[in-house]
């Protein structure tokens, strides 16, 4: 799965959950990833997926629940997640033409099997109903990673470790920003200032800043800034 350019702390996240994935007593091991919207939540979930996915025949990432859940005008979000987790699963397309028929099909083809799944960005349970009823459907070693921004969806899911993703630190947004504005790690020494000051008043915009396109001069960097919406006469830039 593709994971940002520039990923700041993504490592030590990642570094963090594996061992909880891998060192779970029970048969299955449930784990939700929780966290505002904009915070790294499924990006998260990318990076452990990629990181264990190879010890897994049967696997599936469904990404974007919500979504397909809030544009399906048909009424059929339901029948499309189980084509999707089946599809997966089977590597066919798999077509399904009512709830109950996808989920004896799912029943059957999940039994007793070891799988990965990642169920991104769950607002509904029965978003989750609609892929299976009980983990006692899952075989021994299968690992389900659910993300969400609601932890009682998480908790009704009964995860066994709840991961909280947090907003970044000083540090690391300030090497974020240079990631994208310098391609270095750390300020250049001429926009050292600036650098600190750019990252403070995006302290408030999370880490959707991607920055597409490359500053190639330090005037138009400044330029850029001192232009950005919100920027003038507030004293940031000299
Ligand atoms: N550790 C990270 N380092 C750099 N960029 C990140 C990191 N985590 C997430 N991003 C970027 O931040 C944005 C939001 O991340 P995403 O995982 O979609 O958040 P969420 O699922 O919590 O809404 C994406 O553009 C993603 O590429
Ligand atoms: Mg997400």
């Amino acid at each position: 799965m593709s994971l940002p350019e520039y990923p700041v702390g993504l490592e030590s996240r990642v570094g963090n959950m594996i061992p909880l994935i891998e060192n779970q007593s029970s048969n299955v091991c449930m784990v939700g990833i929780w966290g505002m919207g904009g915070l790294g939540k499924t990006t998260t979930a990318k990076a452990i997926y990629n990181q264990i996915h190879r010890k897994f025949v049967y696997r599936s990432f469904i990404e974007n629940i919500r979504e397909t859940y809030e544009t399906d005008n048909r009424g059929r979000w339901d029948i499309r997640l189980q084509e999707q987790l089946l599809s997966d699963l089977l590597k066919t397309k798999e077509k399904i033409h009512n709830i109950a028929s996808g989920t004896t099909a799912i029943k059957k083809m999940l039994s007793a099997k070891k799988v990965l799944i990642v169920l991104d960005d769950v607002t509904k349970e029965e978003q989750v109903k609609a892929l299976y009823r009980s983990r006692k459907w899952f075989g021994s070693g299968s690992v389900i990673i659910a993300t969400s921004r609601d932890k009682h969806i998480l908790k009704s899911l009964q995860v066994d470790h709840i991961y909280t993703v947090t907003e970044m630190d000083q540090k690391e947004s300030l090497e974020l920003f240079c990631w994208h504005a310098f391609r270095k790690e750390s300020p250049r020494e001429d926009f050292n200032e600036l650098s600190r000051n750019a990252k403070r008043r995006m302290d408030k915009c999370v880490i959707k800043t991607k920055g597409n396109s490359r500053p190639t001069s330090a005037r138009e960097t400044k330029n850029k800034l001192r232009w950005s919406k919100g920027w003038q006469g507030k004293g940031y830039i000299s």
